[in-house]
């Protein structure tokens, strides 16, 4: 039975992740601090015999020596995720994104793990050309605090090169879509989908920009296929981890929510303090891991207003805090 270790494995990803790898016939082990107290999204996996919850920080990993030995491969996803939140706490930020991603990456220097996987983010990108698409060797530009962070750890982790002796690898997640036990709406596809179908008026900030998306079941695949492809095939690689056909402008994803959801009343407006585009090619994953997407824009969107209708988000709104990354219990914002 294959053992794997996801650090910041109960947020929005690991717990589908989770999931994915648990009924692939594996070993879940799952090292979390649910820093925004979202320990209700991991209960319905407790009671798996396959599945160990390890409550703890990446600041200090201690309570890993117990189980470390067992483990065959790490995925590292821990961190304070997304633009507004780093902003918002930015000192923290630095302490885990930063102190706490490095310090962890150093844990694994002399442990015996086959695979060290990094999640980082294309938004690595930032703004490029209109008519560019950003392979893995397009020049970074991280615009935020977020972003800074990843870079850094990107090189952090690649700089052990021939000083380790496990595989590693960086995957640069598109923006993720699809559901979760541990839902988010501060993404750009639940967030329009939820507004539109509350019949609440949405203003879109610069409507042409590009991103690409990526639904959390296939970033879950494929991180069984990074953890069971040959060595060389990724061993100090970075991929683009996302599909060529889920590049969307924010205007392309209005207008097919719009099919499902008619009445939706929405604005455009200029001047986006967010002044990410960016178009990414998905050429080295598909032809090196064979990996494409198995989920469109459109599939994501219209499981989500299923769901809405049947009203499994029913207190979005009472209850807004929850579903997101919005608020840090015990911390005072430094912005
Ligand atoms: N969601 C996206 O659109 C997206 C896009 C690109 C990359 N990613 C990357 O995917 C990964 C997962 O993102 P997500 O959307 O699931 O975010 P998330 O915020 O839902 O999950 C992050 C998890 O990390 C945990 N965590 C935070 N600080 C910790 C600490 N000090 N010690 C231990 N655990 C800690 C949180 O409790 C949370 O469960 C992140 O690395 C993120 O940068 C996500």
């Amino acid at each position: 039975m294959k053992k794997v270790l996801l650090i910041g494995g109960a947020g929005y990803v690991g717990n589908v992740m989770a999931e994915y790898l648990l009924n692939q016939d594996y070993q879940v082990f799952v090292l979390d601090n649910f820093i925004y107290d979202h320990n209700y999204s991991n209960k319905h996996l407790i009671e798996n015999s396959n599945y160990k919850f390890i409550n703890g920080d990446i600041r200090d990993l201690s309570p890993l020596n117990e189980v470390i030995s067992e483990i065959d491969s790490v995925v590292l996803l821990a961190g304070l995720v997304g633009d507004p939140i780093t902003k918002k706490y930015s000192e923290l930020s630095i302490n885990i994104n930063s102190f706490g991603i490095q310090s962890c990456i150093d844990f694994f220097d002399d442990k015996r793990i086959k695979n060290l996987i990094f999640v980082s983010t294309c938004s690595n990108y930032g703004l490029i050309k209109e008519n560019e698409l950003a392979d893995e060797n397009f020049q970074l530009n991280p615009l935020s605090l977020y972003a800074e962070a990843k870079v850094e750890a990107e090189k952090y982790l690649l700089n052990k090169k021939d000083k380790v002796t496990y595989s590693a690898t960086v995957l640069r997640f598109a923006t993720a879509f699809g559901l979760s036990s541990r839902m988010r709406f501060d993404l750009s596809i639940s967030e329009f989908v939820k507004e539109l179908y509350l019949g609440n008026d949405l203003t879109v900030f610069d409507e042409h920009t590009w991103r690409p998306y990526c639904h959390v079941k296939d970033f879950a695949r494929l991180i069984q296929l990074v953890i069971e492809a040959e060595k060389d095939k990724v061993n100090f690689e970075v991929f683009n981890a996302g599909g060529d056909f889920n590049n969307y402008t924010k205007k392309m994803l209005i207008d097919q929510i719009l099919e499902y959801i008619p009445n939706g009343k929405v604005s455009y407006t200029k001047n986006s303090p967010d002044p990410r585009n960016y178009r990414v090619s998905f050429e080295k994953v598909k032809n090196t891991l064979g990996f494409e997407p198995n989920f469109s824009v459109r599939d994501g969107i219209y499981e989500l207003v299923e769901a809405f209708k049947d009203g499994q988000f029913s207190d979005v709104e009472s209850n807004s805090f929850r579903y997101g990354n919005y608020f840090i219990a015990n911390q005072q914002p430094t912005n």
